[in-house]
C-alpha cells in the first residue's frame, strides 16, 4: 500500500485533533511526572522519538486501527490508519538512538541498515539503494523489503 499524508492531515483534523490537538502535546492534558500521559502528544518535544517502534509507519497504522480513536476502535480502514500514521511520523519530534541502532554491521557482516523496517526513514542509508526518501517515507515497502532481502542474500552469498 501508498500512503497519503495529505488524506491523513484531514482524516486526523477530523477524528484525532479534538482529543491530541493539532500539534501537540495535547490542550494541556500532558502533564510532565504522572506516570502515564492521559493524551499523550503525538508529536514535538513530547512526542515519541525517531527510536520508538511508532516511527515505523506500519507498527502506528496497526496501533491506530486497533486503537484509536479512543473508545470507538476497529472504525477506519487499514489505508485511513496508514494515512495517518504516515502524516504523523512526518511531523517534528525529538531525535532519538535511532541512528546510531541501524549504522553498524552485523555479526554476520550484513549492514543493519538493510535489516531495518522498509517505512523507517532513519539510520544510514545503505549505498546504490534504489529508494528515495519519499519511497521510504510513503510505500509501498513491500518493494523496498523485497530489494533489501535479495541484498542480503546476495551479500551472503559473496565468498
Ligand atoms: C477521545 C479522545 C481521543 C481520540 C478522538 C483519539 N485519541 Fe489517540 N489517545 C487517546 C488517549 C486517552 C490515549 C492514551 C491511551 C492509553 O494510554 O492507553 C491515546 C493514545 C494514542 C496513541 C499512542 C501514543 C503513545 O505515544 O503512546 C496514538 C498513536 C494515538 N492515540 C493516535 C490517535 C489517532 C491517529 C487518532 C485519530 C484516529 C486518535 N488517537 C484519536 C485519546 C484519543
Amino acid at each position: 500500500m501508498t500512503a497519503d499524508p495529505q488524506e491523513g492531515a484531514a482524516l486526523y483534523a477530523q477524528e484525532c485533533a479534538s482529543c491530541h490537538s493539532q500539534d501537540g502535546p495535547g490542550r494541556g492534558e500532558y502533564r510532565r511526572g504522572e506516570n502515564r500521559p492521559r493524551v499523550p502528544a503525538l508529536w514535538g518535544a513530547d512526542g515519541y522519538s525517531r527510536g520508538a517502534a511508532f516511527y515505523n509507519s506500519q507498527n502506528l497504522a496497526g496501533y491506530i486501527k486497533a486503537h484509536m480513536p479512543f473508545g470507538d476502535p476497529l472504525t477506519l480502514s487499514a489505508q485511513e490508519a496508514l494515512d495517518m500514521a504516515v502524516y504523523i511520523n512526518d511531523q517534528p519530534r525529538p531525535d532519538g538512538m535511532a541512528d546510531q541502532m541501524f549504522c553498524h554491521t552485523e555479526a554476520d557482516g550484513i549492514p543493519g541498515a538493510l535489516r531495518k523496517p522498509a517505512s523507517w526513514l532513519v539510520g544510514c542509508g545503505y549505498p546504490g539503494e534504489p529508494f528515495s526518501d519519499e519511497d521510504i517515507l510513503y510505500g509501498p515497502w513491500q518493494p523496498i523489503s523485497d530489494w533489501r532481502n535479495a541484498e542480503i542474500l546476495r551479500l551472503k552469498a559473496l565468498p
